[in-house]
């Protein structure tokens, strides 16, 4: 992936074609979560930090971190817009189609034994997904060096906690598709994660 970490913020490009994840999730959908809801918060957030540019300095991860500390209303605005471009990157970069990988190193395993294998994950991440009221996030973490499954409202993030997996309950992730059956969307979203990705992702959280 492109790196693009500073002000100022680029919408990137995504990793494959837009209609890459037919039948999953469909290309308009894809069109319109990228080039239009991310857009507004790459946009917003450049704006964001125009209004203090001592935030000119601070790469995405410190700029969420750093949000608490700033005087409203450009706290909020730090912290929904930088979340708003972490949280749908890091979401776009784990898709692919057709997702034929599973995963077999170190995080399968530490998924078998975590969670009781892979179905047992998939099973208690949906219903995290499925908890989350109104718009917001489940996650696959890693905290204090174990797998954990939490779940975050709006664009928060769950950093400092290091993470793998997301799904993203924001009603223009799957309106245009699975309409308000948000479980049908998580469905779908399980068979086109890139485990390559969560692989990779693992290994870096384990080092850290
Ligand atoms: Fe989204």
């Amino acid at each position: 992936m492109q790196e693009n970490n500073m002000y100022p913020f680029v919408n990137l490009p995504l990793p494959y074609a837009y209609d890459a994840l037919e039948p999953y999730i469909d290309e308009k959908t894809m069109r319109l979560h990228h080039d239009k809801h991310l857009q507004t918060y790459v946009d917003n957030l450049n704006a964001a930090i125009e209004q203090d540019p001592r935030l000119k300095q601070l790469p995405l991860k410190q700029l969420i971190a750093y949000a608490d500390k700033l005087p409203q209303p450009l706290q909020n605005a730090i912290r929904n817009n930088a979340g708003g471009v972490y949280n749908h990157r890091f979401y776009f970069d784990q898709l692919t189609n057709p997702s034929i990988v599973r995963p077999d190193g170190k995080l399968m395993q530490d998924i078998n034994q975590t969670f009781g294998g892979l179905d047992k994950l998939k099973s208690e991440l949906k219903t995290a997904a499925l908890s989350v009221f109104g718009s917001g996030y489940a996650w696959l973490v890693v905290a204090d060096k174990k797998l954990k499954i939490v779940t975050t409202p709006n664009q928060n993030t769950p950093l400092p906690e290091c993470p793998i997996l997301n799904i993203d309950v924001w009603e223009h992730a799957y309106y245009l598709k699975h309409y308000n059956v948000r479980a049908d969307y998580i469905n779908d979203l399980f068979d086109i994660i890139n485990w390559d990705k969560a692989e990779e992702r693992y290994e870096k959280c384990m080092r850290k």
